[in-house]
C-alpha cells in the first residue's frame, strides 16, 4: 500500500517555505492581542504571545465562535460564546465545552512581516 504525503507538508513535515503568506506587521499585533486575518482556504486568528507569534483558525469547535473576538489569556484563547479555552502553539482544547482540537497554523517573522502557512 502506497502512503500519501499531504501536499503541504514537506518532507521534513515542515510547511515549505514558498507557502507563508504575509498577515500583518509585527507592531500590528501588540503582546497579548489578537487579529484576525485571511489566508488562502481558511480564516485565522493570530496571536502575540509575548512577543511571540501563533496562528490558529478562527472557528471554535465546539458551535462555530469566532475565537479571534474572545480573550488571550497567556498562551490560551477563549471563545466568546461558551468560554471553551483552546492552547494556540497546539490547537488542544484546555477547558470544556468544546472536546476538539482547532487547527494550528505554522508561523515565522521575516523583516517585520508576520507570516502564516496555509494548511
Ligand atoms: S462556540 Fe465556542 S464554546 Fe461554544
Amino acid at each position: 500500500m502506497k502512503i500519501r504525503r499531504p501536499r503541504w507538508r514537506a518532507a521534513t513535515g515542515a510547511a515549505r517555505l514558498s507557502e507563508f503568506v504575509t498577515v500583518a506587521r509585527v507592531s500590528d499585533i501588540p503582546p497579548g492581542q489578537i487579529r484576525v486575518k485571511d489566508i488562502p482556504g481558511a480564516r485565522v486568528a493570530i496571536c502575540n504571545v509575548e512577543g511571540t507569534f501563533y496562528a490558529v483558525e478562527d472557528r471554535c469547535t465546539h458551535d462555530d465562535g469566532p475565537l479571534g473576538e474572545g480573550l488571550l489569556e497567556g498562551d490560551e484563547i477563549e471563545c466568546p460564546r461558551h468560554g471553551a479555552r483552546f492552547n494556540v502553539k497546539t490547537g488542544d482544547v484546555t477547558c470544556l465545552p468544546a472536546v476538539v482540537p482547532i487547527r494550528a497554523y505554522d508561523v515565522r517573522v521575516v523583516g517585520g512581516d508576520v507570516q502564516v502557512a496555509p494548511k
